[in-house]
C-alpha cells in the first residue's frame, strides 16, 4: 500500500547506497521549493503506545532531517506546516505542548540553524502566539535574516484563506487611497500580498499521514505545485523517503496549463 516509500525505508542501511540514491537525484531537477505537511505524529505516537506528545517531538527529529538533506540537494525554500488557524480547537493541553516545543526548537537550534546559512521565517498570524513564543520567533528571523542557503518558511498559526483576505484586504485599502486603480490588481499584486512574497510557488507539495487534502495550506501558491500524499507517518518520512519522493516528481510533466512538449 506504501509503494515506493514502504519500498524505501527497508532498503539503504549502509551509507554507500545512499550516497548514490542522492547522486541519482542530484543528475536531474531539484525542486527549488518543496512544502510538507507534517501530518501523522499523533497516530505514529498511539501505534507505540505513547502521548501524542512524543509524536510531535518525533516530528521534530525529522523536521531537522529534511532541513538538512534539503540543504545538501540545494533545495532552496522549504515551507512547513506547524501549527495551522483551526489547531487552537486541540484541546488545551496539546496546545500549550506544541507551543512550548515551538519554543524550545527555536531556542535549542537556532545558532546551529544560523550557520548553516538558513533563514528562518515565519509565516502566519503571529499576534495570537504567546509571549515566548513570539519572542524566540522574532529572535530566529532578526538573526537569520542576512542568510540565503536555504529559506525555511514555518506556518505558525497560518491560515490559507486568511493569508488571502489579508491582502485582498490590504489592495482594498491601496484602491480607496487612489494609490492603485482597479486594472492594476493582478495575480502579482495579490501574491505580493502574502507572507510568501519574493519567494516562487512551491514546485512540490508533499503530505504523509494518509489524508489527501491541502487542509487550507497555502491556497494561493498551490495552484500548479505537484502534489504527492502517502500513507507513511510524519516522524517515519525520512530523507530516503524524500529522495524517492524527487525521484517520482522529476518523472513527472508539468505543464502548467499548456501542452505536453513534443
Ligand atoms: C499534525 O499531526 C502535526 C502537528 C499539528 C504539529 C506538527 C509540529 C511539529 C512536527 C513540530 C515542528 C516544530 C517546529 C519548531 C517547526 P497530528 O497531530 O494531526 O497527527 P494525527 O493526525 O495522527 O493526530
Amino acid at each position: 500500500m506504501w509503494g515506493i516509500i514502504d519500498k524505501a525505508l527497508d532498503k539503504f542501511k549502509d551509507n554507500s547506497t545512499f550516497e548514490d540514491l542522492i547522486l541519482e537525484v542530484k543528475k536531474k531537477e531539484i525542486p527549488t521549493h518543496v512544502a510538507f505537511i507534517m501530518d501523522g505524529n499523533g497516530r505514529w505516537a498511539k501505534r507505540r503506545g505513547l502521548p501524542r506528545s512524543a509524536g510531535h517531538q518525533a516530528g521534530v527529529k525529522i523536521l531537522k532531517e529534511i532541513v538538512k538533506i534539503s540543504k545538501e540537494l540545494g533545495i532552496k525554500y522549504i515551507t512547513t506546516y506547524a501549527f495551522s488557524t483551526e489547531n487552537w480547537k486541540r484541546p488545551e493541553k496539546e496546545v500549550n505542548f506544541l507551543m512550548k516545543l515551538f519554543e524550545k526548537v527555536f531556542l535549542e537550534e537556532l545558532e546551529k540553524l544560523n550557520q548553516e546559512g538558513v533563514k528562518v521565517n515565519i509565516i502566519g498570524y503571529k499576534e495570537r502566539l504567546p509571549q515566548g513564543v513570539k519572542d524566540k520567533v522574532e529572535q530566529a528571523m532578526e538573526r537569520t535574516k542576512n542568510n540565503d542557503t536555504l529559506v525555511l518558511n514555518i506556518a505558525l498559526d497560518y491560515g490559507g484563506r486568511s493569508e488571502i483576505i489579508e491582502s485582498v484586504r490590504n489592495i482594498g485599502k491601496s484602491l480607496i487611497d487612489s494609490e492603485i486603480s482597479l486594472e492594476d490588481i493582478d495575480e502579482k499584486l495579490i501574491s505580493q500580498g502574502l507572507y510568501t512574497n519574493q519567494q516562487p510557488d512551491p514546485d512540490l507539495l508533499i503530505r504523509p499521514g494518509g489524508e489527501k487534502r491541502i487542509s487550507n495550506f497555502l491556497l494561493w501558491q498551490l495552484a500548479y505545485t505537484e502534489l504527492y500524499f502517502t500513507d507513511v507517518y510524519w516522524p517515519d518520512f525520512n530523507k530516503v523517503a524524500f529522495l524517492e519522493v524527487i525521484k517520482d516528481y522529476q518523472q513527472r510533466e508539468r505543464r502548467f496549463g499548456g501542452l505536453k512538449k513534443k
